[in-house]
């Protein structure tokens, strides 16, 4: 007799970033034709961040997320075929509909079908190791709109699914065009954000895995952090770039993310001091190195991508994750907090056993 499937485990990370990158410099020099001003050690100095990485003027969420799944698919022994759910965190969709799961879908089922390579990542190669006698098309695919906590969202219905028995197989990723959505005139927010996709296999196991989990939305702060655009009758109606009050985001964020991580070590039966890494969504170091220190984390126990990514919303924590995987700064059996922070108001945490 087989024992019951009732986790879910992270079997394979994978991550990709535009090759298009620029420097705070760079930003500088482009920002200073328009009259604006800005400076490397002011952005270093306010946020940590030093570089980031922006799309080409053809790639779209959907184009980032397939080299990453790619890669996670890769690193996890599965092919497309084997993938039972999609599930993609994106806040920059390709379209209004449908949703950018669906579209990945089919990139993902053309990518394995036509042999192709990418990166460096062959298909064919893949397929020789391949399981599955299926192919992808028909499995649920879905986005999810939590903007930065948008991939901790994704993973915590990914688990609840697999814990039911309606997933097997899936494939749960962030990514981001953030770069089509900045106001290039506004210094205090276009030089924070940049591109890229980070994504996990997740599959059903008889072993823990994600171990506990917490989400949460206050929509009464949709004003601080927000894209108030929406199209009506062929146009787009207000304006469609990213606002905020870095100040009310900054306040907010660092209240709720050691309170919320708390609470899932408690749900876990845990302590601070069973998390061998935090993961949190990489906005700015000085949120980031604010929560370690509630939680009593030295900054060497803080996965920290953001200077050389800036803030990529839902694809900063599969992209640190891949990150710290790939370094071999992370190891598996070790215990990592994974937590994000972002407009809605949202926010959550899942803790897990690599
Ligand atoms: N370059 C140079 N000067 C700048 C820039 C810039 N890019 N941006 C703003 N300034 C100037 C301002 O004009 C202001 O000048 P003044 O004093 O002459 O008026 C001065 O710097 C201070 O501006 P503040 O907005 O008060 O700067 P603050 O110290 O609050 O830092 C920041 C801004 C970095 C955004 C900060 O509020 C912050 O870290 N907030 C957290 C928000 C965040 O990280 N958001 C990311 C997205 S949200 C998320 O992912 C959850």
């Amino acid at each position: 007799m087989t024992s019951a499937l009732i986790y879910s485990r992270i079997t394979g990370t994978g991550s990709y970033l535009p090759t298009n990158k620029l420097s705070n410099a760079d930003l500088a020099t482009l920002l200073a034709k328009d009259g604006i001003e800005t400076s490397d050690e002011w952005i270093v100095e306010r946020t940590g961040i030093r570089n980031r990485h922006f799309a080409a003027a053809d790639q779209s969420a959907s184009d980032l997320a397939l080299p990453a799944c790619v890669s996670a698919l890769q690193a996890a022994g599965k092919v497309a075929g084997d993938v039972d759910l999609i599930i993609c965190a994106t806040s920059t969709p390709d379209m209004v509909f449908p949703s950018t799961a669906a579209i990945l879908q089919h990139k993902l089922g053309q990518f394995y079908e036509q042999k192709s390579t990418i990166d460096g990542m062959e298909s064919a190669q893949n397929a020789t190791k391949s399981i599955a006698d299926k192919s992808i098309a028909g499995c649920p695919a879905f986005d999810v709109q939590a903007v930065c906590s948008g991939f901790v969202y994704a993973l915590t219905v990914a688990d609840a699914m697999i814990k039911t028995g309606a997933a097997k197989c899936a494939l749960v990723v962030g990514t981001e065009v953030f770069s089509r959505i900045l106001d290039f005139k506004d210094r205090t927010t276009c030089v924070l954000f940049g591109d890229g996709a980070g994504a996990v296999v997740l599959e059903a196991s008889s072993e823990p895995g994600l171990l506990a989990s917490e989400l949460h939305a206050d929509g009464k702060h949709v004003g601080v952090l927000c894209t108030p655009g929406t199209v009506s009758g062929g146009q787009i109606l207000g304006d469609p770039t990213l606002k905020m009050d870095g100040q009310a985001v900054f306040k907010l964020a660092v209240g709720v993310l050691a309170d919320v991580a708390r609470s899932v070590l408690a749900k876990a039966g845990k302590t601070e001091a069973d998390i061998d890494w935090l993961i949190p969504h990489q906005a700015n170091i000085r949120i980031m190195l604010g929560t370690a220190k509630k939680l009593k984390l030295p900054e060497s126990k803080v996965i920290v991508t953001v200077a050389d990514h800036g803030n990529t919303s839902a694809a900063s924590i599969p992209l640190a994750l891949d990150h710290g995987v790939r370094s071999g700064q992370i190891k598996k059996g070790e215990t990592l907090m994974l937590e994000g922070v972002g407009g809605g108001f949202t926010w959550g945490a899942v803790l897990l056993e690599l």
